[in-house]
């Protein structure tokens, strides 16, 4: 596919341009406020955020000082210093996502926050659960795995890429849910196409139609990439990871659980710090983080991310990086190189894909990276994931490099 002259100019149309390097002039990247050092070097520029984000300097500074800290002396007295951090993070997190602490519970990763919905949700033989075709694996089939052992019923649905309007879209999530529906799954930002959901509407439409549906939103292509406010989503769970957009460690993740929900939601690990029986779970959405020992210096490291983002504020966040977004989607447009990802400007994200097949993603990501120096994925076809340590100069090399690579895309 080709992009329409009249869907390029509906993208290029209203912003303002700088620089030129196709023939069109590319949006500006305006200065913004400040990035931390990350650190890497610029024949190695990371572009993949809906994967792996690099952490800032001062971040893995922080958790190495707290790794360290507990090395060097693990009394009692250190151990809850470091534990401590845990909970200011969470309540800071809660904060930036418009959630109280109490919903928020500190997993290892998105794939585990699904899984606990997907495997704690209370369900019987003959359940419907709906699923967005676009989901990934840990809310798809997990889903196939636990009606296996359930006797519920999974439908899955579609939303083509050109649907036109956020209308015709809660109509299509709409027409989705049965009376025998339980549960909705769906992600608010797909990684396979970068379609950005209107969650929002998406989620008061369904209420509208049936309130008892537990409304789940894969949250890993959001958390740390755009505002989400979980005061304004009505939706009954949400999932995250600290290693994707929110630019924290690795193999941290969050899952928040409505307050409502989160007595009847089977926890899937039992363990330190529940108490004694079954009655004695930690307080909240606690009790799905209670997994053993964690990784004290890696989750307290959280804090330190979550700064950044109080800092520059989740909206201030996203803007730039959509402005990184945005000269790249348009400098792709220009070369005429087919896209997967939706052009229309109310389903865009930084998530940008084109269209390229399997085995000439993958040559596409390596010759990319050793002509620009820029590291990109071969996810639903050749994906590019920009975020603020993004600048122009990577926007633009991997333009050109893209353009140089065009007969491996379609
Ligand atoms: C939409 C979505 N959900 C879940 C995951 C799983 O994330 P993790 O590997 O951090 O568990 C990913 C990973 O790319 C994702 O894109």
């Amino acid at each position: 596919m080709t992009i329409a002259r009249r869907d390029f100019l509906k993208v290029v149309g209203g912003a303002s341009f700088a620089g030129s390097l196709t023939g069109v002039a590319l949006p500006a990247i305006s200065a913004g406020a400040s990035v931390p050092d990350f650190g890497f070097s610029d024949d190695s520029v990371p572009m993949n955020a809906a994967n792996l984000c690099p952490v800032p300097l001062n971040v893995s500074a922080a958790e190495a000082r707290y790794a360290r800290e507990l090395d060097l002396d693990l009394s009692p007295a250190t151990r809850s210093r470091i534990e401590a951090l845990k909970e200011d993070a969470r309540t800071r997190i809660a904060a930036l996502l418009g959630a109280s602490a109490d919903e928020l519970a500190i997993v290892r990763n998105t794939s585990e926050a699904n899984n606990v919905i997907v495997q704690g949700m209370p369900l019987e033989a003959g359940d419907e659960i709906v699923l967005w075709d676009q989901n990934h694996p840990s809310n798809s089939v997990a889903w196939d795995v636990r009606a296996a052992r359930s006797g519920c019923t999974v439908r899955r649905f579609s939303v083509p890429i050109e649907t036109g309007s956020i209308q015709e879209v809660v109509d299509l999530f709409l027409d989705s849910v049965s009376d025998r529906t339980k549960v909705l799954s769906f992600t608010h930002i797909s990684n396979i196409t970068g379609f950005r959901t209107p969650v929002a509407e998406i989620c008061a439409a369904i209420r509208r139609k049936k309130d008892d549906i537990h409304i789940h939103v894969d949250g890993a292509q959001t958390w740390g990439a755009v505002a989400f406010d979980l005061g304004k989503v009505d939706c009954d769970s949400f999932s995250g990871s600290a290693h994707k957009w929110f630019m924290g460690p690795r193999e941290v993740g969050l899952l928040f659980v409505r307050e409502r929900h989160i007595g009847r939601i089977w926890p899937i690990v039992v363990s330190v710090p529940w108490g004694a029986d079954a009655n004695a779970a930690p307080k909240g959405a606690r009790k799905f983080d209670a997994l053993g020992q964690r990784d004290d210096a890696s989750i307290a490291s959280l804090g330190d991310a979550a700064a950044l983002h109080e800092a520059l504020t989740p909206a201030g966040v996203e803007r730039q990086s959509s402005e990184v977004a945005a000269r790249l989607r348009v400098g792709l447009l220009d070369l005429g190189l087919p896209f997967v990802s939706s052009v229309n400007p109310q389903f865009t994200s930084s998530v940008i894909i084109l269209k390229a097949a399997r085995d000439n993603a993958g040559r596409l990501v390596t010759d990319v990276l050793k002509d620009s120096g820029i590291i990109t994925a071969a996810v639903g076809g050749f994906r590019m994931s920009p975020h603020i340590y993004n600048n122009a100069d990577h926007v633009d090399r991997v333009i050109a490099a893209a353009g140089r690579s065009r007969a491996l895309f379609g």
